[in-house]
């Protein structure tokens, strides 16, 4: 299966979780997992899967990634099945209750990324996914790298 997980991240969670699954990807050998600002519309022809992830900042992907998302032609992901996720903070966590307000109002980064890929033409595999960092530079949370690689393998599993 020919995948590529493409991903943002400027403290580097973003990045493991990203890595984590292109390992758990068409092993033994696993998937590619490049930086939004490194990848080519090229790199996406004959894809099978595309999956992307972002951190959630300010409740949306950032920058990169929607112009990343935006220089996919339309109609560019036909016949490519696309899954999304993020990393994010746990509201609980934060204690706010104001921030739980705008959490639920506003969401996260993976549902809008998923929409973009969608309206591409792609076809989602696993509802859009989350992943939790402790602080605002991480660590990613206890476990989250082994649960990123399963739901990488649950997604090449559909496929
Ligand atoms: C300016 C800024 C805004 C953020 N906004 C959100 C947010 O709206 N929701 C959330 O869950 N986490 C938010 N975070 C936490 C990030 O999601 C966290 O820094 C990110 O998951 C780390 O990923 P990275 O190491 O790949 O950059 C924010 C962090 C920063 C610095």
């Amino acid at each position: 299966m020919k995948a590529l997980v493409v991903y943002d991240s400027i403290f580097g969670n973003t990045e493991l979780v990203a890595q984590a699954m292109g390992r758990a990807l068409g092993a033994p050998e696993g998937a590619e997992a490049h930086r939004v600002t490194e990848v080519k519309p090229e790199q996406l022809k004959g894809l099978e899967l595309l999956i992307v992830g972002s951190p959630t900042r300010a409740f949306q992907p950032t920058p990169a990634t929607k112009r990343f998302l935006g220089s996919i032609p339309a109609r560019g992901l036909g016949g490519v099945k696309v899954a999304a996720f993020d990393t994010r903070f746990n509201v609980e966590d934060a204690d706010s209750a104001i921030l739980a307000f705008l959490v639920s109002l506003f969401g996260y980064a993976a549902k809008p990324i998923a929409n973009r890929l969608t309206r591409k033409g792609g076809e989602l595999m696993l509802a859009p996914e989350g992943f939790f960092v402790e602080g605002t530079e991480g660590p990613l949370r206890e476990g989250e790298l082994e649960r990123a690689e399963e739901w990488a393998r649950r997604i090449a599993a559909e496929c």
